[in-house]
């Protein structure tokens, strides 16, 4: 049994199986629309959420498969100071597998080490995100052609954004990728992923301060909300949130065929006049996150949908 904690726990093999297996669900999606007949995936969201969550039902569903789960930690029995870890052992019971979101960093993990089912990090506070990388990396590979050779500008909160910290760690294993990181100073990127994930596969990466400066350059611009609940202060989210905006002039600036990414939600950080622009790949991006879904589903499952089937 296999769970999904960081995009570290698949092989570059391994995620290029899954990233074929998403590409094929997408290209022929009736092929394997009965593939987890009878199987449940319960959705444990203790942290709000729109398309993780909702992601993930839709990839169960449209798999043949049922859902089971709850929305907000207010609604279970954590309300009434149930542990994590009897929570999944009870959930053990009713599904097949279980995604997980947290605020705290590795709460999913603890419930893996109690679970008899497959456990998918939905994102553990400001830690990681790996099925958001998943979609992040089937966008990329499917708009692009390719994961390596290709200069990245992330944008934004780097500090908080758990979809960046697990994005970095994914895309360090293919050749010839660069990062330009641009933020705040207080909002840097941690320490620890400079030193042990940068530094120490010899990635070349840069820090800037000012969008426009890296715009002309990039190949791909993740863009990322400033995270308010990650913040200790009102004050300190309220002088940073609206620190970057991308709006049609710093479009300009870009190659014309960069592409924008974001995890989403967005707030105020992408102007919406950007998003006629063929550039912008974020809606997109939230159909390309269920295809990663439902390959990672089958793939946790260890369920095969053969040819012509
Ligand atoms: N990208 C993402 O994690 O969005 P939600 O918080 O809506 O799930």
């Amino acid at each position: 049994m296999r769970h999904l904690m960081s995009p570290l726990d698949f092989s570059v093999e391994e995620l290029d199986q899954l990233l074929d297996l998403a590409a094929d669900i997408e290209k022929h999606p009736s092929k394997y629309a009965h593939a987890c007949d009878g199987r449940k995936i319960a959705t444990l969201f203790y942290e709000p959420s729109t398309r993780t969550r909702l992601s993930f039902e839709t990839a169960m569903l449209n798999l043949g498969g049922s859902v089971i789960g709850f929305a907000s930690a207010s609604s279970s029995s954590a309300a009434k100071g149930e542990s994590v870890s009897d929570t999944i052992r009870m959930i053990s019971c009713y599904a097949d597998i279980c995604a997980m979101r947290h605020p705290k960093e590795g709460a999913p993990m603890v419930a893996a080490m109690k679970s008899s089912i497959p456990v998918i990090n939905a994102g553990d506070g400001g830690h990681q995100h790996p099925t958001q990388t998943l979609t992040d990396l089937h966008t990329i590979r499917s708009l692009k052609g390719r994961l390596g050779n290709l200069t990245i500008g992330l944008c934004g909160d780097l500090k908080f954004g758990r979809t960046v910290h697990s994005l970095i760690n994914a895309l360090v294993r293919y050749e010839n990728v660069k990062f330009v990181f641009i933020s705040p100073d207080e909002l840097r990127i941690p320490s620890y992923i400079r030193e042990d994930v940068l530094n120490n596969n010899h990635i070349e990466y840069k820090e800037v301060e000012r969008l426009e400066d890296a715009m002309p350059e990039l190949d791909l611009l993740y863009m990322t909300r400033v995270q308010k609940e990650r913040f200790f202060n009102e004050e300190d989210y309220v002088r940073l949130k609206d620190f970057y905006i991308l709006d049609k002039a710093k479009m300009a600036l870009a190659r014309e065929d960069m592409l924008v990414l974001h995890p989403l939600p967005r707030v105020n950080e992408i102007s919406v006049e950007v998003d006629d622009d063929p550039r912008a790949a974020y809606f997109k991006q939230v159909q390309y996150g269920v295809y990663a879904r439902m390959a990672l589903i089958l793939t946790l499952l260890d369920i095969h949908v053969e040819e012509g089937e």
